[in-house]
């Protein structure tokens, strides 16, 4: 393990920098007799230590950052006019934060559960987030159903555990999630570590060439492909290995880089004509789906390598604040709901677990630009902007507004309303999960099906297995036949 020195001179001080003269024996009325209240080192102490904590993420609690560079590998000017990607070989720093979704802060890696691949990208224009997974798809299709789907990830109000029956009743009552629990239950559901696994933005977004008349819109989506190879543990493996080294994944990462194997993976889009969107054979902003790669290639636009570990976890990683909401011109959202609830629901999280001043802190804020807002004071402001007037517009040189949008207008038709989602031909929960299902080996296949079996045989309740079943048989037929014989198998 490399460990910076410890550089700090002088004696050890208090938080106030007094030296401090007995750091092992509290001090005491006479030898023997009770703890003094003027013993300030004590007190400030234990005061500091009972606040150590902060709230972690209420999802993806557990994980592993580093920090690298990514470079452009190809033109895509004719796409958008993002700055940090408007030249062949320009570089950007990044910090990419990987985790698990449903463990807490201390539980093991070696899980199946889908990943967190959020990358920060310090662009010269803000801080681009992309919060993506290592799936290209999602369990559900609108905001409005994750905290109930995360409910059943995790504890049990009653039991204090996580509950096959939780599990299994929302997805079977949930038959948009057949796509991603076939993915989940698969090979690739246990990643041997986070450098051999790919990442995928998942949602779709919205690229802009230009915010004159002349500008286009494209719709995209980001896949990271892993250059390690992808490399996946059974569920055997996984157990043993989640029992011996619980951090099995943050310590492969940390020491790959230690020892200058610096990660990498190809960055490549799909590009999608916005004029496409409306006639697609299904509703392109549905995360329960994959854009076939025989309709949308993908196209080869970059590299992102992790070379350089953070210094402090506690600071840049736990810190760490990620949003899909940071955007910078060229890139936008697109209508997808389960976007849109993201938009909120991190800067939300962000202001509740770090604080309001979260994006001032080294991690999170611009290191290739400066955040120039009239946001001032609140917990742990650092006073940055001095005496600089706060408000907007000034007659003091204080910092304007562009009057140019990051992305573009799309249009909107049709009456408000708690509308479910749409009128393409393919807008059916099953078919790509068959298809996934479909592309498999025979010994995939059968390793999928006793992965699945063995987690419905845990649910007490049979109309649950039954639909859960029932989900997999629309996907495919053998599919449904050979999971109930396997459940049964074990169900007696
Ligand atoms: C973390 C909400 C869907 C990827 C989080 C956090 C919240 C959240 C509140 C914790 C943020 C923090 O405390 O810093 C939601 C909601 C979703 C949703 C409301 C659905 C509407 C997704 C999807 C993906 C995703 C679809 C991936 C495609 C992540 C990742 C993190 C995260 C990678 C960890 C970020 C980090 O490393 O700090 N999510 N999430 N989430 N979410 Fe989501």
């Amino acid at each position: 393990m490399t460990q910076e020195a410890h550089v700090t001179q002088g004696p050890l001080t208090t938080e106030a920098g007094a030296p401090v003269a007995d750091n092992q024996n509290s001090e005491t009325a006479g030898v023997g007799g009770p703890v003094l209240v003027q013993d300030q080192l004590l007190l400030e102490k234990l005061a500091h230590f009972n606040r150590e904590r902060i709230p972690e993420r209420v999802v993806h609690a557990r994980g592993a950052g580093a920090y690298g560079t990514f470079t452009v590998t190809a033109d895509v000017t004719p796409y958008t006019r993002a700055a940090f990607l408007s030249e062949v070989g320009k570089e950007t720093e990044v910090f990419l934060r990987f985790s698990t979704v449903a463990g807490n802060l201390g539980a093991a890696d070696a899980v199946r559960d889908p990943r967190g691949f959020a990358v920060k990208f310090y662009t010269e224009e803000g801080n681009y987030d992309l919060v993506g997974n290592n799936t290209p798809v999602f369990f559900i299709r609108d905001a409005i159903k994750f905290p109930d789907f995360i409910h059943t990830q995790k504890r049990d109000p009653y039991t204090g555990s996580t509950e096959a029956d939780n599990v299994w009743d929302f997805w079977s009552l949930s038959p948009e999630s057949t796509h991603q629990v076939t993915w989940l239950f698969g090979d690739r559901g246990i990643p041997a570590s986070y450098r051999h696994m790919d990442g995928f933005g998942s949602h779709t977004f919205q690229w802009n060439n230009s915010d004159g008349p002349e500008g286009e819109v494209f719709w995209v989506k980001y896949h990271f492909k892993t250059d390690q190879g992808i490399k996946n543990l059974t569920a055997e493996e996984a157990e043993v290995l989640a029992g011996k080294d619980p951090d099995s994944h943050q310590r492969d990462l940390r020491e790959a880089i230690e020892r200058g194997e610096f990660p990498s993976w190809t960055v490549g889009v799909q590009i999608m004509p916005a004029a496409d969107a409306a006639t697609y054979r299904f509703n392109p902003f549905d995360l329960t789906k994959v854009w076939p790669h025989a309709d949308y290639p993908v196209i080869e636009i970059g590299r992102l390598e992790l070379n350089r570990n953070p210094r402090n976890v506690f600071a840049e990683v736990e810190q760490s604040v990620f949003s899909p909401a940071h955007f910078v011109p060229g890139i936008g959202p697109s209508p997808d709901k389960m976007l849109q609830g993201r938009l909120f629901a991190y800067g939300d999280a962000h202001r509740y677990r770090v604080g309001i001043n979260a994006d001032h802190l080294p991690v999170n804020r611009p290191h290739a630009t400066e955040a120039r807002t009239n946001s001032r004071d609140g917990h742990l402001y650092d006073g940055r902007h001095g005496g600089a007037k706060n408000y907007e517009p000034n007659s003091f040189g204080g910092p304007r507004q562009t009057g140019r949008p990051l992305w573009r207008a799309t249009s909107v038709d049709g009456s408000t309303g708690n509308h479910p989602t749409s009128v393409h031909a393919e807008d059916d929960d099953f078919v790509q999960a068959g298809n996934l299902y479909r592309l498999m080996s025979q010994e995939e296949r059968e390793r999928l099906v006793a992965q699945l079996a063995g987690a419905i045989a845990q649910v007490s309740r049979e109309d649950i297995v039954e639909r859960a079943i029932g989900n997999f048989r629309n996907a495919d037929a053998e599919f449904g036949k050979r999971l109930e014989a396997a459940v049964q198998a074990l169900r007696g």
